[in-house]
């Protein structure tokens, strides 16, 4: 018999820390005997057939960039029933023995089909919005964490100058963890995000007071799935004395040099991912639980919900 073939793919928003992942997985599993194949964009690569063996040299100068070198992509196809039927017979007739998808929530829901279909998977999380469930962390939160504080330091200077209130769209469509901890970490005034329901006025009459008490500049956060910067801006504009001013932070949050953290962490968890398949542990996600990674089942993991921490969401607003 030949040595198992291991298939890896990025899928759903890229995040600084998943090249970090492919190369330890690349170069440990190679070094373990394995014969490991990249898939192209996630599980359209799947369906597609899109994929090449990967050598130790293949994975050489990716640690120190961000996205991802495999490419991802949302697969509306993979979703449907003849996309995922197409993914498994390319699956079978590339004669690959297990896959590990690195992603989000949505990409651990592809896996577990896989799975339930027969086809061994583990998952390593990655999303710079800390939002899985089962994880503590997820690849690339400390990167953009890094990013979005840089930025709000710029920020700072033009609000401070202008006397301005400054209102920063931050990434999270389903979920505030990012806007929380960035608020945190830079100070913010206000924290806007979707697992609290704010209140405008009480919001605009802290800004207000805030102004009278000599604080002459404001940042206001808010996370996309709260609302847009637009929509927060207008509100603060109507019932303030303040001038305001939007910045939607975008992509650059999802960009730029993992952080160590991500790099190590992303490191370590592909080395993890390694030794779970030698030891024909699948159908797992690949965690960080009380600051150790940990292999979860997935029907546990999806159980698993990090909530928000109110007592953090408190403090800030005490700090503010
Ligand atoms: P993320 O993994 O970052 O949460 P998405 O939610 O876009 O990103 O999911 C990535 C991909 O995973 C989707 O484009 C789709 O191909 C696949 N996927 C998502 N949800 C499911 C599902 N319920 N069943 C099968 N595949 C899914
Ligand atoms: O990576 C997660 C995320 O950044 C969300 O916070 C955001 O809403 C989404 O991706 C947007 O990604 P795209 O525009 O690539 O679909």
């Amino acid at each position: 018999m030949g040595s198992k073939r291991i298939a890896i793919l990025t899928s759903g928003g890229d995040s600084p820390g998943m090249n970090a992942a492919l190369r330890a997985l690349t170069r440990k599993g190679i070094h373990h005997g394995l014969e490991m194949i990249g898939v192209k964009r996630g599980y359209d690569g799947l369906i597609h057939g899109d994929m090449k063996s990967l050598q130790a040299s293949s994975v050489a100068g990716i640690i120190n960039h961000g996205g991802t070198m495999l490419k991802t992509a949302r697969s509306e196809e993979f979703k449907s029933d003849a996309g995922f039927g197409r993914a498994l017979q390319t699956i079978a007739a590339q004669k690959i023995d297990g896959i590990v998808v690195i992603g989000g929530d949505g990409s651990m829901a592809g896996a577990r089909k896989l799975s339930e279909a027969g086809v061994p998977t583990l998952v390593i999380p990655g999303t710079i919005d800390n939002d899985m469930a089962g994880t503590e962390y997820t690849l690339g939160f400390d990167t953009a964490l890094n990013t979005i504080l840089d930025a709000v330091s710029k920020i700072r200077d033009s609000m401070q100058s202008h006397e301005r209130v400054a209102v920063v769209e931050v990434m999270g469509r389903h979920g505030g963890h990012l806007t929380l901890r960035a608020g945190i970490s830079c100070g913010a005034e206000a924290i806007i995000i979707p697992e609290v329901k704010t209140d405008m006025e009480l919001l605009c009459q802290g800004l207000e007071q805030s102004k009278k008490r000599g604080k002459l500049y404001s940042i206001v956060m808010v996370a996309e799935g709260a609302g847009t910067a637009q929509a927060v801006a207008e509100q603060i504009a109507q019932r303030t004395s303040s001038s305001v001013a939007i910045t939607v932070l975008g992509y650059i949050q999802r960009g730029g040099a993992p952080s160590a953290q991500d790099n190590f962490i992303g490191t370590c968890m592909g080395a993890a991912a390694v030794d779970y398949i030698l030891t024909d542990r699948w159908n797992c996600l690949i965690a960080m639980q009380g600051g150790r990674i940990v292999p979860v089942p997935y029907a546990e993991a999806v159980q698993q919900r990090f909530a928000i921490d109110r007592n953090l969401y408190e403090m800030a607003g005490i700090l503010a």
